[in-house]
């Protein structure tokens, strides 16, 4: 176990953000989370479970300890004729793991290829991406317990995921650090290709013969088009939820904005792209210092060099602000605000 004082976070996080953690710990396994914890220093600080770091916007430093769950190791648990179980450490890169599954025949997860940050970070927010959600394959977690010390099970119900949601984001958030992700793949492979970006991707690269491969490198093709690469330009994904509106509420824009982008939730509720909103406000390719909107895709903010915490959460007050005028609908945060 190693601690660090006054440590950069400016490489833990893909902001980018140049900030400060008064203690910074990373931990490989179980035992070194639970004597870290015991230590009547550690346990009286505010502290922070970091795993990439790829969903959180710093707008100052931290004054406690930050924790980097680095949790290695890939196990095959258990299978049957259709199901292959897999284990990962919190601590192991969710893309690598993904193309190690890919590599494997395991399917389920090809559609969440090139998603940035750890496998602990997966369940927090039930990771989504073109069709599929992490839920959908996801079979339990190991979690310790920070104040109990006791390591507890979840399930999938137990995590009661949602759009973006999860327990860990609701009451037990800040209660426990994830060691482990358990997840059931399939050895036939189901494909998903109904999110429309998938299927004209295939087409373009001429491929014949449909596989987990192929639909994985569908995916990293649109993704890289799309969304900027935060090694080179700093930013955390999607900034915003889609927001879910009632369908009346829907059909009422629809009248005054014709080309808004909606898909149904249910009979009751549809879901709108926050993307469409933000660029019909006039915020794409928008900059403010080293703050941005992003050019190709509005729901992106991103850091161009050496932007502020602050600046980056001012600049998306604003975004709020304006989508709340024009359509009356307050956008929620994805991105976890320290
Ligand atoms: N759109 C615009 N302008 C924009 C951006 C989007 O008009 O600047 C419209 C387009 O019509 C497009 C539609 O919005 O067809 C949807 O855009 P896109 O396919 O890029 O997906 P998204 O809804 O903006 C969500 C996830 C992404 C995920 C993609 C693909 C959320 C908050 N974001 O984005 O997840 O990769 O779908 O499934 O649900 C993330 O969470 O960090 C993330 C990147």
């Amino acid at each position: 176990m190693i601690i660090t004082e006054n440590h950069p976070l400016v490489k833990e996080n893909t902001f980018g953000i140049e900030a400060y953690a008064r203690f910074f710990i990373e931990l490989d396994n179980v035992s070194e989370m639970k004597e870290l914890l015991s230590t009547d220093q550690f346990r009286s600080m505010p502290q922070l479970v970091l795993g990439g770091g790829s969903n959180l916007l710093f707008t100052r430093d931290f004054s406690g300890v930050v924790l980097k769950n680095n949790i290695k190791g890939i196990s095959l648990v258990k299978e049957d004729e259709e199901h292959a179980y897999v284990r990962a450490g919190a601590g192991e890169n969710w893309h690598q793991f993904v193309l190690h599954c890919i590599e494997e025949n395991y399917a389920g997860i090809e559609n969440l290829s090139l998603i940035p940050g750890n496998i602990g970070a997966g369940p927090m927010q039930n990771i989504g991406a073109y069709g599929v959600e992490l839920k959908d394959v996801f079979h339990e977690l190991e979690a310790l317990n920070m104040e109990t010390l006791e390591i507890e099970t979840f399930s999938n119900t137990g995590c009661r995921f949602g759009y973006r949601e999860s327990i860990f984001k609701q009451e037990a958030k800040g209660k426990y650090i994830i060691t482990s992700v358990t997840l059931r793949l399939n050895k036939k492979p189901k494909f998903n290709t109904s999110y429309g970006a998938i299927e004209k991707e295939l087409e373009q690269m001429g491929v014949q013969q449909l596989s987990i491969r192929a639909i994985s490198d569908a995916v990293i093709r649109i993704r890289k088009s799309k969304l900027p690469d935060p090694t080179v330009i700093g930013n955390a994904g999607s900034f915003f939820k889609n927001p879910v509106v009632s369908t009346g509420k829907y059909e009422s824009l629809k009248k005054e904005f014709p080309a808004i982008v909606g898909y149904k939730n249910s009979e009751t509720e549809t879901k709108l792209a926050a993307g469409w909103l933000i660029e019909q406000c006039g915020w794409k390719g928008k900059r403010e210092g080293d703050a941005g909107v992003h050019k190709d895709q509005a729901l992106v903010l991103v850091n161009y060099g050496h932007a502020r915490g602050n600046e980056v959460f001012e600049l998306s007050e604003k975004i709020l602000r304006s989508v709340k005028e024009k359509f009356g609908i307050t956008l929620e945060r994805e991105v976890n605000i320290v």
